[in-house]
């Protein structure tokens, strides 16, 4: 019989993020320890890129770039491109107003994302932008819950109608999760993080659930060049599925894609894109050049 790698309760206590290798034989005490952080039973091969799920880079400009820009960047990408046939798909969510021109330039380049959406289908919400209004721009994608917008009051009820609302639309919601500094020094990174998926996911049907992308960013992450361990960010990509797996049967979860954001840049994608159960990767500043999100794409 092949050896199996023992892990015990004190293992998992001296590395909280220690990640499961395939051939893990846990006792007793180590199991119930995972299953009090709500990561045992495990996702189905929670890692790899076996884990089935397609692989995706999303660029989200913020609020960079004007028409011309956004142009410039759309030609500079298809010449970076040119030459190599990237593994992942690339999405690229621009200001909205950029939509509907970048729709023909990255024709069989990228698709288009937009980075927030009405959680109102139509109606007197002024100023708001409906899924049919980003879809009738060229979208495919959207972001839901980027911590940008949390941090500007947006709770995990309003994520929910966001996302519903893009799925009645016929968007694809990528859903941002992830603790703050402080949530992480207090320990509480996957009790945020469970907490932002059930409020979004429950009362979901199987067929929608598996529609969302998720993208853990740590929002301490963000913007800051900070980027945590690679055995943390997989233990958080392993403990979403997980979750998710508590409603959904575990190979629908496996097909999940689960991205990772925060300061990525082209030095780090090969890394971080290789860690277990990373689908890719969602890319704030390093995608305003397309050099350089070429590059990170070629990493996928
Ligand atoms: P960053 O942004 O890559 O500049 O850290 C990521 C994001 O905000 O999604």
């Amino acid at each position: 019989m092949a050896r199996k790698t023992l892990i015990t309760a004190r293992d998992l206590e001296r590395r909280p993020a220690l990640p499961l290798p395939a051939d893990a034989l846990l006792t007793p005490l180590a199991r119930d320890l995972l299953r009090k952080r709500g990561l045992w039973p495990p996702p189905v091969r929670a890692g790899g890129r076996g884990c089935g799920a397609p692989r995706l880079v999303v660029a989200n400009w913020k609020s960079h770039k004007t028409i011309p820009e956004a142009l410039a960047f759309a030609r500079g990408l298809r010449e970076e491109l040119a030459s190599r046939r990237p593994r992942a798909g690339a999405v690229v969510c621009p200001p909205a107003t950029a939509l509907a021109n970048l729709r023909g330039p990255l024709r069989g380049v990228a698709e288009l994302g937009a980075q927030d959406v009405s959680a109102h289908d139509e109606g007197a919400h002024t100023g708001e932008l409906a899924a049919r209004h980003l879809v009738d721009a060229g979208a495919r994608y959207v972001l839901v819950g980027h911590s940008e917008r949390r941090a500007a009051g947006e709770d995990d009820a309003r994520c929910r109608a966001k996302v519903r609302a893009a799925l009645r639309g016929g968007l694809t919601p990528i859903l941002c999760v992830g603790e703050t500094a402080g949530e992480r020094d207090a320990g509480r990174t996957e009790h945020v993080v469970a907490g932002q998926l059930e409020a979004v996911f429950a009362g979901l049907d199987l067929a929608r659930a598996t529609r969302v992308v998720l993208a853990y960013e740590p929002r301490w992450a963000i913007g800051t060049g900070r980027v945590p361990q690679g055995e943390d960010v997989a233990a958080v990509l392993a403990h979403a599925r997980a979750v998710l797996a508590r409603a959904f049967p575990p190979d629908a979860v496996e097909r999940v894609p689960v991205l990772y954001g925060g300061s990525v840049n082209e030095r780090n994608a090969a890394r971080l894109l290789a860690l277990p159960g990373c689908s890719g990767a969602l890319v704030g500043g390093a995608s305003l050049d397309p050099a350089r999100f070429a590059q990170i794409l070629a990493s996928a």
